[in-house]
């Protein structure tokens, strides 16, 4: 039997909106039979800012024993899906500080050829899902990734309409993550196990014959 194809979820959240989303994400790639790691990258903001801000601190308290990401993480996985709140139209700094950590990977050409999917959430409906999720995926052509965006390709995306990724609009934190976001989530992870795996068969093959 083959090998299950390895997903690394890594994302960033301040108050559990993207936490929840990713959530979803593991739940469709271990349905679809891979190996997953939930990974949340390093916080950055001082202790005194998650303090002041209770839906921060109590999220941060939540997360605790998420594992921290590393390069390892990366390296050991066939497929990558990051997830970052907006910030101004783009992504946090914290998970653009754990992005800039994997120079050594690139350098060895171990971030290329693997499978490259994100997600993200916005306080407004036109707060900046899309620039948020082009930004993220800027990263994945320098890495040489297999962008795999869900576009329409399932109901579920006619549903939240964002064929970039999943997203949900928190507003304040008063609308939480709903099922329409949820199932999109699920799609995502799905989908990239999907093309994930038939990569890598893929370019096994491609290898042997090549041999
Ligand atoms: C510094 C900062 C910048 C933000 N910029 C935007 C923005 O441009 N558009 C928007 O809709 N929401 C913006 N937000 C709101 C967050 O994107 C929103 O609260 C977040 O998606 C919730 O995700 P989380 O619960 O996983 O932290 C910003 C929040 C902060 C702290």
């Amino acid at each position: 039997m083959s090998e299950a194809t390895k997903v690394a979820v890594v994302y960033y959240s301040s108050t559990g909106t993207v936490y929840e989303l990713a959530k979803s994400i593991v739940e469709g790639a271990e349905k679809a039979g891979a190996e997953v790691r939930l990974r949340k990258v390093a916080e950055l903001a001082p202790a005194e800012a998650i303090a002041a801000n209770a839906g921060w601190a109590a999220h941060a308290a939540e997360t605790q024993d998420v594992p921290v990401a590393t390069a390892e993480d990366i390296a050991w996985a066939d497929a990558v899906i990051f997830g970052s709140p907006t910030r101004f139209g783009n992504i946090a700094s914290q998970l653009k500080q754990f992005l800039d950590t994997l120079g050594g990977l690139w350098s060895k050409g171990q971030l290329a050829d693997k499978v490259y999917s994100g997600f993200t959430a916005t306080s407004t409906a036109h707060g900046g899902q899309e620039s948020t999720l082009l930004a993220m995926y800027n990263t994945f052509h320098h890495f040489g990734g297999i962008v795999a965006a869900p576009g329409y390709t399932d109901p579920a995306k006619f549903a939240d309409g964002n064929p970039y990724g999943t997203s949900h609009v928190a507003g304040q934190g008063e609308l939480p993550v709903d099922d329409i976001a949820r199932n999109a989530g699920q799609f995502q992870g799905r989908r990239v196990v999907r093309i994930a795996a038939a990569l890598k068969a893929g370019l096994a093959s491609a290898a042997e014959f090549a041999g």
